[in-house]
């Protein structure tokens, strides 16, 4: 669960917030932490299906398979939240945001798992009378091989079971499968543990490993026996189960702190292994697990080439399948070379290729699967490729790569061609990346945005790639002894470990090592000062989210280095002069600790990548950029009080793409904006003035501008970029209408809008002079702290409204705007279809969300039938402090909004009705399953359209304490 929660973090830190960067803020983190003990404690209330599931489940009736997968997802968010839960105490101000978004994330989730966790048709079916038959599902899992084990697991003869078969026959796949078969029917053992053990063995890993499993955790700082003695004990203490995924070496229990498994604890072990030694010498009872039959594996050929695309003679795809040995793995990969050939000679070449290597190697062996492998990774035929592809084995076993991290990492090793673009790198690292997955050498992870590599095919990487010593997220406390750093490295990893600190004079002798990869090593705090002095061969560095306090002197004379990461190196406050490092590209200190600019910055000609976004950086010395004419990808901390950078001198950047900084001030940043410069810009994030105290500082740039204390009320007193995306207005005094800026008549991509503190404003847009094409596209709102804003869109004095007003508005947010008495006229709900989610907080005067314009008296009097408002789209409704509320919509008006999903009503005293319904009529929305009421009085004053909607409603009820 910790490697999913790092994943997470990942995909959140790289995939830009799309929408509703605002609101996962750091404010509204809060309310989300809130929200997740409360759908927690929903879902905690559900999952009586597993002891329902229990009781139907016999010898003739197995669970849906629907129902398994369910309850493994609640299993997964559950520890989720109780992850995100835990960390929500003492974070820092930027990881607030950041688990705000992870937050919603998980949000979003729940609720797609509450949608489906409804079983009216029953949790399970009838087993089928004879053997499954041969579904994709089943396909590594020879059925008998499955009984066995259950056998071994339920009964008393057996302690001890060793599965094992060579690599890539699906050992792991079949033991997964009944790992999650375990923590369902939770008959027999309380703890069920699951290990993947990397090779080399390491004892104090695997110690740490099974105990962080049992939600224990060993003493720190002891030596392994004293820790085997304290995990035998925490073992003593629970029935357990334990699998042990991929041995390779004989070890003891007894040094581990394995406790026996006995006939009279009840307890079990698994392990799985190609090595038939190492069972024996655990003493297990050996399973083995053969390869696929002929049938089989020509169905999971067919299966993944995709049977509607093969156009190969079938004499020679079987043959071929034939080739593979019954291999699952071997299968999948060799068909994912082959997809798409559709020239005969092509696949009779690669049958007789595949054929030829297959001879020469012995039968039984470990290279039966290599060779066969390996003819997948010869047919990339692109020596590019081949070596992106060797790269990810730098990564730890089970690991899940996120895909733009990935893509990254080529470009600082020089794996993708130099000379083009960052965007144009970034394409064609995806396009590889593509590549790699299509013929099936990296698989898809449980994230989107992530792949992963099978181990077995990661074994062949490290085989086949320039010489490694891969020991990554292994729990090494010490660095490796000198003598493992043999001269003939090209790479190390040694990422994600413990590592402490490195001995004073270790001096390694690595002249060809090109890559070094230490980050994620927070405890390591130094690095003595002749650690590089040889390693002169060195490119690619990796310092990022170390301990370090400085830099080495060695670095200083890395003159081949090209890509130097400090990432999140916040102690870090010494950096030797940089200045002979003049082959470097790359450097990136985002949110590293210094105050003062390196060094010989400014000699480093060839840098193309500067990301100086240090929040203690107190100033960028001007003639620093002078030199820097390759930059493409500038970055410095926006919401710094005193750096700032003018237009004029980024100008001789010609070549830069991205940047992100403070500009001098509004005409500063007007000219800037009106040069050429600006349009060769594709992502930026530019400010002028102070920044809304939760503005968004995202890892990922898009098109920001954030504009603070400026004087923009006049006709083009500020010049806006026709593609900016996202735009702040912050305690800008004279802003008093968005119709009012003339330059937002251009601005067609306009998504996300947020005004905070302009004291002036008095409403968003006056249609009398709708001079703004945003109010057509954008989609987000959120309006902040603007005492004198009356009304969102002025419609007084206009014939008719235009209809597509708001069309695409998905988020509306306000607070504390204090006048404001009806949020939308009535005029405006026409374009208001695609509106999801309105929240609206602390508005003192407000008295109804959706009204006639002018006095509601004059429109109900005579009104004799109901009027019908709709919100297709409304997912969530919240309402919070607005003490004069009285009417969601008009006296005798419906709303019909059947999509949504939460209504949150809190402090609206004068509320009475809820005039909300679905589409059958005057049922409450049919999707609504989270409501929140406070105070709890309120609930019973409420009336709802339909007589029997609290009935209903009573289990979607949550009356909030805090
Ligand atoms: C579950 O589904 C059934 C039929 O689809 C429906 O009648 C029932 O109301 C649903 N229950 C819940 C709690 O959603
Ligand atoms: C360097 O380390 C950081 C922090 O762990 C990571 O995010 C980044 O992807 C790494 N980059 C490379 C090229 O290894
Ligand atoms: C550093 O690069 C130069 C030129 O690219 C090369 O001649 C030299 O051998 C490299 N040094 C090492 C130690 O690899
Ligand atoms: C630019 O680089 C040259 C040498 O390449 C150096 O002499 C000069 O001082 C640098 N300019 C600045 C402004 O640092």
């Amino acid at each position: 669960m910790a490697e999913l929660a790092t994943v997470i973090l990942e995909v959140i830190k790289w995939v830009a917030p799309p929408a509703r960067s605002y609101v996962d803020n750091h404010r509204n983190f809060k309310k989300y932490a809130k929200v997740l003990r409360k759908k927690l404690r929903i879902l905690e209330a559900k999952e009586d299906v597993k002891t329902r599931l229990q009781g139907e489940v016999c010898s003739e009736k197995q669970a849906k398979n629907e129902v398994v997968v369910w309850l493994q997802d609640v299993e997964k968010i559950k520890a989720e939240i109780q992850d995100v839960l835990k960390e929500l105490p003492d974070v820092s101000y930027f990881s607030r945001a950041r688990l705000g978004k992870r937050a919603r994330k998980i949000i979003v989730e729940l609720d797609d798992i509450l949608g489906r966790g409804n079983f009216s048709e029953g949790l399970v079916v009838n087993k089928p009378a004879t053997a499954l038959p041969f579904g994709v599902e089943n396909l590594e899992g020879e059925v008998s091989v499955k009984e066995k084990i259950r056998g071994y697991l339920t009964g008393n003869e057996v302690q001890m079971i060793g599965v094992w078969g060579i690599g890539g026959v699906g050992k792991t796949t079949i033991m997964k499968q009944i790992h999650d078969e375990l923590l369902l029917m939770k008959s027999r053992f309380d703890k069920v543990i699951w290990v993947t053990v990397s090779h080399p063995l390491n004892v104090g890993r695997l110690q740490d490993e099974i105990a962080k499993r049992m939600n224990e955790r060993l003493r720190e700082n002891e030596d392994e026996q004293r820790r085997a003695l304290e995990l035998k004990e925490m073992m003593g203490r629970v029935k357990y189960v334990l699998i042990l995924d991929d041995v390779w070496q004989r070890f003891r229990l007894e040094d581990v702190g394995i406790l026996r498994p006995t006939v009279e604890n009840g307890c079990k072990i698994v392990i799985t292994s190609r090595k038939v030694d190492v069972c024996n010498f655990l003493g297990c009872e050996i399973v083995k697990v053969s390869p696929l039959s002929k049938e089989e594996s020509l169905n999971l050929f067919l299966h993944e080439v995709g049977s509607d695309n093969l156009q190969a003679p079938e004499g020679i795809w079987k043959a071929m399948v034939e080739e593979c040995a019954g291999l699952p793995l071997a299968i999948v990969v060799i068909a994912g070379s082959m997809k798409g050939v559709i020239d005969v000679h092509e696949w009779r070449h690669a049958l007789n290729e595949l054929r030829g290597r297959i001879r020469a190697t012995a039968e039984g062996s470990e290279d039966e699967i290599f060779e066969r492998l390996k003819f997948s990774y010869d047919r990339l035929q692109d020596s590019n490729i081949q070596s992106c592809f060797l790269s990810c084995s730098l990564y730890a076993e089970d690991y899940e790569i996120v895909r733009d991290v990935l893509v990254e990492q080529w470009i600082d090793e020089g794996l993708i061609e130099q000379s083009g673009s960052r965007r144009a790198k970034l394409d064609k690292g995806q396009t590889i990346l593509n590549r790699l997955e299509n013929s099936c050498l990296l698989e898809n992870a449980r994230f989107a945005g992530a792949v992963k590599m099978h181990d077995v095919v990661r074994d062949m990487a490290l085989r086949l790639g320039p010489q490694s010593m891969v020991k990554a997220r292994m729990g090494l406390r010490e660095i490796p002894d000198e003598d493992d750093w043999t001269e003939n490295l090209e790479k190390v990893s040694l990422m994600e470990n413990e590592i402490s600190d490195i001995p004073p004079n270790m001096c390694p002798n690595c002249p060809i090592l090109t890559t070094l990869m230490l980050q994620g090593n927070s405890k390591l705090t130094q690095i003595p000062d002749c650690f590089f002095a040889n390693m002169q061969g060195l490119k690619l560095l990796n310092l990022s989210e170390t301990g370090i306090e400085s830099l080495p002197h060695s670095i200083c004379n890395l003159e081949n280095l090209t890509t130097l990461l400090l990432c999140y190196c916040e102690q870090l406050k010494h950096v030797p002069c940089l200045a002979k490092l003049k082959a470097l590209k790359k450097l990136d200190m985002f949110k590293a600790g210094i105050d003062v600019v390196p060094e010989g910055i400014d000699m480093l000609v060839n840098l193309q990548y500067l990301d100086l976004l240090c929040p203690e950086l107190v100033e960028l010395p001007t003639q620093i950029l002078g030199n820097l004419s390759q930059l493409q990808h500038l970055t410095v901390d926006p919401c710094s009080t005193t750096l700032k950078i003018t237009g004029e001198e980024v100008r001789g950047l010609k070549k830069l793409e991205t940047f992100q900084a403070q500009l001098y001030d509004l005409q500063d940043f007007n000219n800037y904006v009106k040069s050429n410069h600006f349009k060769r810009l594709s992502n930026y994030q530019l400010v002028v003035g102070q920044v809304a105290e939760y503005f968004n500082l995202a890892g990922h740039l898009s098109k920001e501008i954030s504009l603070g204390e400026c004087e923009i009320g006049g006709e083009d007193s500020v010049v806006l970029p026709d593609d900016v995306k996202e735009l702040w207005i912050y305690r800008c005094r004279k802003f008093r209408s968005f119709s009012d800026i003339y330059f937002l008549q251009k601005t067609t991509e306009l998504r996300d809008c947020f005004v905070s503190e302009c004291e002036e404003i008095g409403c968003v847009v006056d249609m009398v002079t709708p001079s703004s094409s945003f109010i057509y596209n954008v989609e987000q709102l959120c309006l902040d702290k603007l005492p004198n804003l009356s009304v969102v869109a002025n419609v007084e004095g206009i014939e008719a409204t235009p209809p597509h007003i708001f069309s695409n508005l998905r988020l509306f947010w306000m607070r504390e705007c204090s006048r404001v008495k009806r949020l939308f006229p009535i005029e405006l709900l026409q374009g208001l279809q695609n509106l999801e989610e309105i929240t609206v907080e602390d508005c003192q005067q407000m008295e109804e969300i959706i009204g006639w314009e002018g006095e509601e008296e004059n429109h109900t009097a005579n009104a004799t039938t109901t009027t019908t408002f709709t919100l297709p789209k409304l997912t969530e409704l919240s309402l919070e402090n607005l003490p004069e509320l009285k009417r969601i919509c008009p006296t005798r008006g419906v709303m019909v909004c059947d999509s949504l999903q939460e209504l949150e009503i809190k402090k609206c005293p004068k509320l009475k009705r809820i005039p909300l319904v679905g589409n059958v009529r005057p049922s409450p929305p049919a999707a609504l399953k989270m409501i929140t009421i406070k105070p709890k009085e309120l609930w019973e004053s409420l009336e709802w359209e339909d007589p029997n909607a609290k009935n209903v409603l009573q289990p979607s009820l949550h009356f909030p304490t805090y």
